[in-house]
């Protein structure tokens, strides 16, 4: 049974290559697939690209080419919900693409096809997921001085990971006022959303067609405020990796 590792960033992909045993390169839909062995366990290592389009054509070719029984995601997001800070981990219970609208037509944000607006991650790889998130985070907060490298970041405070929604669209989403927008607009309509980021519920969909399970955490990198742009990149080049890692393996472990 072999385990895709999908990340966002090549920075996160560069850190797992370098533990792969057996490492193999291939190319396929003009993407570097790595096949090889972490913690033991057979993997295929892809990098999703940016946005849902690109994130939907890799894990198809990870499903169709590699057939991966399963696919596991990790990559940043911007924290949107209360209490979702730089540094803390959010791991997807569900997910929903915010820039979904096909209404009059289908309710907004119903996937037209699908009699649904969210796609359910699988419960025992989440739970898994969650685990190692946990225990991640409760490492990282004696080892990273957030406050140092952001300027979200929260001096002395213990992160945390959070399990719930997780709201995916073609957007980077960079202001204040959008930010609290889409947040209040979903929860006026019963979906909570703690994190967004741009390919996460492309994957859970192209997985939900194939019958494969997926789980996904997402580090927050910034708050999706004015300040994202500034945070997003400082966050990815000292953080972003260094969690990925730790959470990828201590999951393996427990696979
Ligand atoms: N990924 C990380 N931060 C993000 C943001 N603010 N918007 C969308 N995707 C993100």
């Amino acid at each position: 049974m072999t385990t895709a590792i999908l990340s966002a960033l090549p920075d996160e992909q560069s850190t797992l290559v370098a533990h792969l045993v057996h490492p193999q390169r291939l190319m396929h839909a003009g993407r570097a697939f790595w096949r090889g062995e972490l913690a033991g366990r057979a993997v295929v290592l892809a990098l999703s690209g940016i946005g849902k389009v690109a994130a939907a054509t890799t894990a198809t070719a990870l499903i169709e080419r590699f057939g991966v029984a399963r696919v596991v995601f990790t990559g940043v997001a911007g924290g949107v919900g209360d209490g979702v800070n730089v540094g803390d981990v959010v791991v997807a219970q569900d997910y929903l693409q915010h820039d979904m609208d096909a209404s009059p037509l289908f309710p907004r944000w119903e996937v037209p096809g699908y009699a649904r607006s969210r796609l359910v991650c699988d419960a025992p790889l989440s739970a898994l997921l969650l685990g190692a998130a946990s225990a991640c985070v409760s490492s990282a907060s004696g080892q990273f001085d957030l406050n140092n490298l952001v300027p979200g970041g929260t001096r002395g405070a213990a992160h945390r990971a959070h399990h719930g929604l997780i709201a995916s669209g073609d957007r980077f989403v960079s202001a204040a006022d959008e930010a609290h927008r889409l947040r209040t607009t979903l929860r006026d309509a019963g979906h909570d959303v703690l994190a967004v980021e741009m390919e996460g519920a492309a994957v859970a969909q192209v997985c939900h067609d194939y019958g494969i399970p997926f789980a996904a955490v997402r580090t927050i990198s910034d708050r999706a405020d004015d300040t994202a742009h500034v945070d997003f990149p400082r966050f990815v080049q000292t953080v972003a990796s260094r969690y990925a890692e730790h959470m990828v393996l201590a999951f393996l472990q427990k696979l």
